[in-house]
């Protein structure tokens, strides 16, 4: 199986621990993993339609890599949304995407225990994150749960070690 992963984070060279982390695991697996650095990719936010859509035909998952920001994923995934799966290729008489698999791998500051009804968030990431199962179901992919990684904060570096081999588990699987 290949497995695409399209990581939307601002600064991913930078700023990032986490998600660098994880990216550097995913690139060690080259042969079933392609990793694709989209806000480096698109400063300007004008996403390459035909450009993106070659690299999903070539995959059998999808996965959307991001930092949790404000309950959602950065700007860029949202316009690579718009951009890329357009009607009669994503959906209406084409369905490229169907038989394929999409998958979310999101990263939160806050910890596991305050996206629950009676957490400070009040909602679940399992609510929070249906907008993209409920486009996965739209464009007739089989969505995956969801890899979260939560309080961040938090994580040693033995943790991220840890996390980053089952990240790879969880993206492949
Ligand atoms: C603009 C912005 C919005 C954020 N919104 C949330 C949020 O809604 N919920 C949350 O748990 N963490 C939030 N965070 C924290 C990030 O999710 C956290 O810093 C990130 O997952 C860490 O990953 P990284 O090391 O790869 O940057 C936000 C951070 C920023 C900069």
């Amino acid at each position: 199986m290949s497995t695409l992963v399209l990581v939307f984070h601002p600064h991913l060279e930078d700023a990032s621990r986490i998600n660098r982390r994880l990216v550097e695991e995913a690139r060690r697996h080259a042969e079933t993993i392609t990793v694709v650095d989209e806000y480096a990719a698109y400063p300007d936010f004008h996403v390459d339609k035909d450009h993106e859509q070659q690299l999903v035909d070539a995959a059998d998952r999808l996965v959307f890599e991001f930092p949790f920001y404000w309950y959602s994923a950065p700007a860029l995934l949202k316009q690579w949304e718009d951009a890329v799966l357009t009607s009669d290729w994503a959906y209406g008489n084409a369905h490229a995407l169907a038989g394929k698999e999409i998958q979310v791998v999101t990263t939160t500051g806050s910890p596991a225990d305050t996206y629950t009804p009676e957490g400070r968030h009040h909602h679940t990431m399992d609510e929070l994150l249906s907008p993209f199962e409920t486009m996965a179901d739209h464009i007739q992919a089989t969505w995956v749960k969801p890899f979260v990684v939560s309080g961040v904060a938090d994580l040693t570096d033995a943790d991220l070690d840890r996390i980053a081999a089952d990240y790879v588990k969880a993206i492949t699987a």
